[in-house]
């Protein structure tokens, strides 16, 4: 089996969506692991997007991703890394497909980040690296 990390973004969690992405989540069968409410500080974010320091929407992420509160949740199933991508849809929610969270319900809002109501690890090695930094006692 396998586990990722999946976080429902401040704009996700400002309209009240997080019922529906852990509806979603349970429906496709997954298990749900570990759930918490938080505001990331900065600090665990620059860990976790240390990947993308350095590209111009790095600082409008950070900035984003610690503006509100955030579900951290941590999830469980066979390949259901590629399962929560598949589930989640392009990164651009205008361009999504409909039937995604972020192709159902997402947009552009004009803003400087893509606000797209959810993140889901790429792979089992970010899995186990983000798992770390959300839920260091898991
Ligand atoms: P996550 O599940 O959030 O990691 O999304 P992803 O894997 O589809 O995207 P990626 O890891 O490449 O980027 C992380 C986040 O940075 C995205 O979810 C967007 O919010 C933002 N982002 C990525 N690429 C761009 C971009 O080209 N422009 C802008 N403005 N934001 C971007
Ligand atoms: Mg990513």
């Amino acid at each position: 089996t396998e586990r990722s990390l999946v976080l429902v973004k401040p704009d996700g969690f400002s309209r009240g969506l997080t019922g529906e992405v852990l509806r979603r989540i349970e429906a496709k069968g997954y298990t749900l692991v570990a759930l918490d409410v938080l505001t990331p500080t900065r600090e665990m974010l620059a860990e976790h997007y240390a990947e993308h320091e350095g590209k111009p929407f790095y600082e409008p992420l950070v900035d984003f991703m610690s503006s509100g509160h955030v579900a951290a949740v941590v999830i469980e199933g066979n390949r259901c890394i590629e399962g929560f991508r598949a589930l989640a849809g392009a990164t651009d929610p205008t361009a999504a497909l409909p039937g995604t969270i972020r192709g159902d319900l997402g947009r552009d809002w004009g803003r400087k980040v893509q606000e797209n109501i959810v993140h889901g690890s790429d792979s089992p090695e970010s899995a186990a690296r983000e798992i770390a930094i959300w839920f260091p006692k898991l």
